[in-house]
């Protein structure tokens, strides 16, 4: 399966494959340039090996698994290393790995010598339904994510569906929250896939249904000027949540993006009877429908939050399956938005 993402001069396929990442060569120039294929700990070792046994000169570097390497520190050392290699404008970095190595090695590729070419291999659910397209990439500063970063639009993106099998559940289906919520806001028979059975039954469907649903947001609205805004269905309360109960440093029994994510899209579902839906898809999935946070400080998180502008916030809502809008309402309107959350 192909998608190629519409962006005039920087326009590029996505390539959605079993065992593609072996073949990588066929999409992307690896010989005659220098290959630097970035990777993490926790990412098993064979996919990076696998890139790098095509390329003529080709180094794997490895940072350690997690947010953390998303960091000013990590992005220093992995320049640093690109520089040791005697990279030059002309060579390429390969990301192999998910979201975390996707927004790091893309922010490295756009900023080393103002911007070298960049291929994005993603190897967990989350990177293969969402994060590998689309452009953003980023780092973190502290407690504050995607603060630092640059649109870079990788050169061609490959999606091996293998990759998954080494993948943790828990990984797996924080992922797919991503998933469905592009379903719900624009893809009702990707929402059914969800209802019909169990996912990796319809995996590669899955994948291919939701990275169409975000590739045409992407070329709509490359930058985030408006209709982009959608993507974000789920993130405003999803955010805040994660604020206070992600995993993240030494809190290790946190929750995942994707399941802070799945939460906060239940509030904004204004049909009740698809609110149910949703539930029952996430109860299914093994997603969390409800949480015991504080409600306080997930309200204090969202009233500083960047999409929140004095007494307003901007929210995406979906009234019905497959449709969205986007509602500025008074930031006094969220207690009542964070109520409905509590619903089982
Ligand atoms: N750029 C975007 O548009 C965008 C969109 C959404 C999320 N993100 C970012 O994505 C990041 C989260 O991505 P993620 O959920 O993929 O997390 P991740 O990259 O941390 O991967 C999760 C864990 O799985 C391990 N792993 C990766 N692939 C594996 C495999 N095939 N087998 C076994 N283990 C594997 C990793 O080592 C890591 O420990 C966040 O930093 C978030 O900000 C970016
Ligand atoms: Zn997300």
């Amino acid at each position: 399966m192909k998608l190629t993402m519409q962006l005039g001069n920087r326009s590029y396929d996505i390539i959605m494959k079993r065992g593609c990442l072996a073949n990588l060569y066929q999409f992307i120039n690896l010989s005659n340039r220098k290959v630097f294929i970035l990777t993490d700990s926790g990412v098993p070792a064979q996919y990076a090996r696998s890139v790098l046994a095509q390329c003529p000169d080709g180094m794997v570097y490895t940072v350690p698994q997690g947010e953390g390497s998303k960091s000013l520190k990590v992005f220093g050392q992995v320049q640093q290393a690109m520089l040791d290699f005697n990279m030059t404008r002309k060579d390429l970095l390969v990301s192999v790995g998910g979201g975390v190595i996707g927004d790091l090695g893309g922010f490295c590729a756009a900023t080393y010598m103002r911007g070298i070419d960049f291929v994005n291999c993603p190897t967990t659910t989350l990177s293969q339904v969402d994060s590998s397209i689309g452009g953003k990439t980023a780092i973190d500063l502290g407690e504050t994510k995607n603060i630092v970063g640059a649109f870079w639009q990788p050169k061609v993106v490959l999606v091996d569906f293998d990759t998954l099998e080494t993948l943790p559940r828990r990984h797996y289906v924080n992922g797919l929250a991503e998933a469905v919520k592009m379903g719900l806001i624009a893809d009702p028979e990707l929402f059914a896939l969800f209802e019909q059975g169990k996912p990796e039954d319809n995996i590669e469907q899955i994948i291919y249904r939701s990275l169409r649903v975000k590739k045409n947001v992407v070329e709509q609205d490359e930058r985030e000027q408006g209709q982009r805004a959608c993507l974000n269905f789920g993130h405003t309360i999803g955010h805040g949540i994660e604020a206070v109960k992600g995993i993240r440093g030494r809190r290790t029994n946190g929750l995942f993006h994707g399941e802070c994510v799945a939460l906060g899209t239940l509030p904004m579902i204004e049909d009740k009877a698809l609110a149910k839906r949703a539930r029952a898809v996430y109860r299914s999935l093994g997603l969390p429908v409800r949480t015991g946070v504080d409600k306080k400080k997930v309200l204090a998180y969202m009233q500083h939050d960047k999409k929140s502008r004095g007494d307003t916030i901007t929210v995406i809502k979906v009234p019905g399956l497959g449709c969205w809008r986007a509602d500025r309402i008074p930031t006094s309107e969220l207690p009542a938005l964070l109520g409905i959350q509590e619903e089982g």
